[in-house]
């Protein structure tokens, strides 16, 4: 086989057979075929597409080509939730010790933020001590003992797509529905996981813009997963402005211990519940949608929800005092309003615009290589459809640069569109795919 082949019959609109994209996988990640021919072979892909069977034996090879956890050493149904990224989407932090302190093993692995979005393993290192490299052994351990671990990829899991992932973000097919749904679905099965519930958010801010291409994704990965043995549900949501408040990492760390505590934004709470009855009733512990929900309001009613989040940050070297005194999270030094300059209803705020303010201060990655500040970012005090007066503060900035604050503001207030009539924000769940 060749791969020069390969590109044209793709090029030409032709169908890759498992075999031809068994050997693609598997000598691109041994470095047998070039960036450049790999780079040729996504851009027609991209132009192309795949059919179902393509993207099914794209993603069970990517999902081989580096080891698939074996988490047959935790009991019961082990659960795991991946959101397609967005702003201001601190969900897991908030879900994963909920649904756990209702009695769902939760074993996750999570990523890193890059470019406008957050990740779940940046966020989790604002508490002091946090150790999101664990070993497989301790993080095993960690959920046969509290029922919950997040930890961050490990460079065994899927490297294929590991590989492929850094080449579609320079290359420009990055936005590729069969792309996108083989990259998830990989990791999230090699991984191991029993039950997978996905979050496909759309809008401003998400990879998918439209309705209809959250919803095509969504198809596509719950056929994935169910088709290799792992119940599968997903959750189509709003993500044409930032979820909840908080944009930056301790600031939406903050946020989602509020929300354990029944003090969180509506939006991001509604998101939550929902995610978590899905997880339960996936898990095993709950009888159907109505129990779960009632379960997860016990949990945040009662403390254990959030008892449960201070659990595993200890469990994995955190200061758990943290979690009840969030004043001891990372702060930043200057912390201003950002008022409007004009009158009017909130109309469209661009949401990845919003991302990119919490990036120029310093709150996300420029580069895989480069640090962050843990403690910038952005507390929304206007959302779409709220009403503005001029001078009202829109925003809370928290900077730890002066030079950065007065980028990120300027971006911040073209983010933010007005109008002088009422404005109906968009549903936040538009739906539910689960075959
Ligand atoms: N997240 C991923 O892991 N892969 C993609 O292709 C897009 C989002």
């Amino acid at each position: 086989m060749r791969m020069y082949d390969l590109i044209m019959k793709k090029r030409n609109g032709g169908t890759l057979s498992r075999e031809e994209i068994e050997y693609m996988i598997a000598e691109y990640t041994a470095g047998r075929i070039p960036d450049y021919q790999m780079s040729a072979m996504m851009m027609a892909v991209y132009f192309r597409g795949m059919d179902p069977e393509e993207t099914a034996a794209l993603t069970m090879a990517m999902a081989h080509s580096g080891d698939m956890m074996d988490l047959s050493g935790i009991a019961g149904v082990k659960v795991d939730k991946h959101s397609t990224g967005g702003v201001g989407d601190k969900t897991s932090i908030a879900l994963a010790p909920m649904a756990a302190a209702c009695g769902v093993k939760i074993a996750k692995m999570s990523g890193r933020g890059l470019g406008h979005t957050g990740g779940t393993i940046d966020k989790l290192e604002s508490f002091a001590g946090f150790d999101t490299g664990i070993s497989e052994e301790h993080f095993i351990r960690q959920v046969n003992e509290i029922g919950l671990s997040i930890m961050g990829q490990t460079a065994d899991v899927a490297p294929a797509d590991k590989k492929l992932y850094a080449l579609r973000d320079v290359t420009a097919t990055v936005d590729n529905l069969s792309l996108i749904a083989s990259s998830i679905m990989s990791k999230k099965l090699a991984s191991g996981a029993d039950a997978i519930v996905l979050d496909v958010k759309t809008g401003s801010g998400a990879f998918m813009k439209t309705e209809e291409d959250a919803f095509a994704l969504a198809r596509e990965m719950v056929t994935l997963g169910n088709r290799a043995g792992r119940k599968t549900i997903a959750v189509v949501s709003d993500m044409d402005q930032p979820l909840g408040r908080a944009v930056g990492n301790a600031l939406e760390v903050k946020e989602a211990v509020a929300t354990l505590r029944g003090e969180g934004p509506e939006d991001f709470t509604r998101l939550c519940k929902t995610l978590g009855t899905y997880m339960l009733v996936a898990g095993g512990a709950a009888e159907g949608e109505q129990e779960a929900e009632r379960k997860i309001a016990r949990a945040i009613e009662d403390g254990s929800a959030l008892k449960k989040l201070a659990q595993f940050v200890e469990a994995q070297g955190g200061d758990p005092e943290m979690v009840y005194d969030t004043s001891r999270l990372p702060q930043a030094s200057i912390i201003e309003n950002i008022v409007s300059e004009r009158e009017g209803y909130v109309e469209k705020i661009d949401c990845e615009e919003i991302g990119i303010c919490s990036l120029l201060l310093g709150g996300g990655r420029e580069t895989k290589e480069s640090g962050i500040d843990l403690a910038v970012g952005l507390i929304l005090h206007k959302k779409v459809g709220d009403y503005v007066k001029a001078g009202e503060p829109l925003a809370v900035i928290h900077a730890n640069d002066r030079e950065r604050l007065t980028m990120a503001k300027e971006r911040f207030l073209g983010a933010y569109h007005f109008g002088d009539t009422p404005v109906q924000p968009n549903a936040l769940i538009r739906g539910v795919v689960r075959e």
